[in-house]
């Protein structure tokens, strides 16, 4: 049980999971807590609705990370990466393991993946970047796919130049499709990306499509069908709130998926992953890889798997132990969760999604987002309202700090609670709440859901409503 965990273990975890990645992850010195409030270690009592970029432990995930931190030795760490990537291709197998599985310490890294592949790919031409709903992605997606360092601190504890080129040999045109109308409508993107990639034939374009937004959008994935040649499509699946199905018919188009262990899986921050198709991992083998130059100060040769050795040889040798026992803890999660047959667990989510719609949608405090019905069911993204005006992005942080450095009364088993952070579009701005692998399956275990805490949760917000805003 997590708690016999001896408490030197507890405290090498807890060093252990605030390393290996950016500044997201430092706890402050005197709140002993990440810029989202929360300490991996101090999930008692928390109420998770967040789910979304950043969470923490779980008890199960505790107790998977001691077992890890006491089978660890770092002399086998390419034997521990080959297994946590031999798990992964069996959780997500498209019957013939068609893919290859590249790492990153967050998603938002995961971007700069598909501009080495097309840089190796195609040398030093331009690369015509498309990005999906950027505005819903990880707060550094954006910089990352201009090829910019995102963060000041890297995955090994060294300062980088936040802002600044990473590679002078990769340049990246980047085309950023808002997701959301100004109505908050989503927007139908469809035809720009079309006229994008007529604009630029015969140049190396990258598509990236998200499929689960934050708030759960999901782009029309028959746009790939369209251009099966001349594209690099990838799949932005970060939130992994997705059917293995969609997974798997993508990996057998050629599609790249970007995916994460520390949102719908529940992992602590970070851990990105990017299945690569046999199709394009085989066209990299043997390329010089000497054009990636200056991607060593953010990845390792680890994060690339063994055959790729012409990659390896440019990037760093250093080790990343947060990096592995964070993807440990989601895969160990991924296996619980998908024990459950999908129709129970999907049952459960669109049950929770009802009963946590309509109890917002009764409310004079909220006005849910447009359009719910075409984004995931595991997610509510709705505005909050004063006196019928919408609150702005900086009120939103603030409720968002109130509610969740406060404890609250009236919830069964739980004083403190966490959800989505504010996402902002054009002038507007939501939150979510978000339910999470190890809270569904609790439910499906004990064959009962109360929705007593979700329904208190919003009455929360809304008494927090009143004591900040009225
Ligand atoms: C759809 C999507 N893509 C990418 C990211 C970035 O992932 P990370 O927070 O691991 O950097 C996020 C983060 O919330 C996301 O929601």
């Amino acid at each position: 049980m997590p708690e016999t965990v001896h408490i030197n273990n507890r405290d090498k975890i807890l060093e252990i999971l605030v390393s290996g990645c950016d500044e997201r992850i430092f706890l402050s010195p005197e709140t002993k807590a990440n810029k989202y409030h929360l300490n991996p270690l101090n999930y008692k009592g928390l109420f998770n609705r967040g789910s979304c970029t950043c969470g923490t432990l779980t008890p199960f995930g505790l107790e998977v990370a001691n077992n890890f931190l006491e089978q660890f030795n770092p002399a086998n760490y390419q034997a521990v990466i080959d297994q946590q990537t031999i798990q992964l291709k069996e959780l997500f197998d498209n019957s013939q393991y068609g893919f290859e599985i590249f790492y990153a310490p967050s998603g938002s890294d995961l971007m700069y993946l598909p501009l080495i592949i097309q840089s190796l790919v195609h040398d030093r031409k331009e690369i015509i970047n498309i990005v999906s709903c950027p505005e819903e992605l990880g707060s550094g997606s954006k910089v990352a796919a201009e090829g910019l360092y995102f963060s000041e601190w890297n995955q090994f504890g060294k300062n980088i130049p936040k802002g600044k080129e990473v590679s002078r040999n990769i340049k990246s045109k980047v085309f950023y499709l808002p997701a959301r109308e100004e109505t908050g409508h989503i927007a139908n993107r469809g035809q720009a990306i079309r006229k994008i990639i007529a604009d630029h034939p015969g140049q190396p374009i990258i598509g990236n499509l998200v499929f689960g937004s934050k708030s759960g959008i999901k782009d029309d994935l028959e746009i790939i069908d369209e251009f099966r040649e001349g594209v690099m499509w990838v799949v932005d699946i970060c939130q992994f709130r997705t059917d293995p199905l969609l997974i798997h018919s993508m990996l057998d188009k050629g599609v790249m998926l970007m995916v994460t262990g520390s949102k719908f899986y529940q992992a602590p921050p970070f851990c990105g992953a990017l299945l690569v198709p046999t199709s394009w991992a085989q066209k990299l083998i043997n390329k010089d890889a000497s054009i990636i130059r200056g991607f060593e100060n953010l990845f390792s040769k680890y994060d690339f798997p063994c055959q790729f050795e012409n990659i390896r040889k440019q990037l760093s040798n250093e080790i990343n132990i947060g990096l592995r026992m964070r993807w440990e803890i989601a895969i160990q999660e991924m296996k619980a969760y998908l024990s459950f047959p999908s129709d129970q667990s999907n049952a459960l989510i669109r049950r929770w999604n009802q009963i946590v719609t309509g109890r917002l949608a009764q409310s004079d405090y909220f006005k849910l987002m447009p359009n719910m019905e075409l984004t995931n069911d595991s997610i509510v993204s709705f505005m909050v309202l004063v006196d019928g005006k919408e609150l702005r992005y900086f009120e939103l942080k603030k409720l968002f700090d109130y509610l969740v450095l406060n404890e609250h009364y009236g919830l069964d088993g739980f004083n403190r609670i966490f959800i989505g952070q504010p996402v902002q579009y054009g002038e507007k701005s939501f939150i979510r709440l978000a339910i999470g692998s190890y809270s569904v399956r609790l439910a499906l275990k004990d064959n009962h859901f109360s929705p007593h805490n979700d329904l208190q949760l919003i009455h929360i917000i809304e008494r927090s409503v009143d004591i900040l805003f009225k």
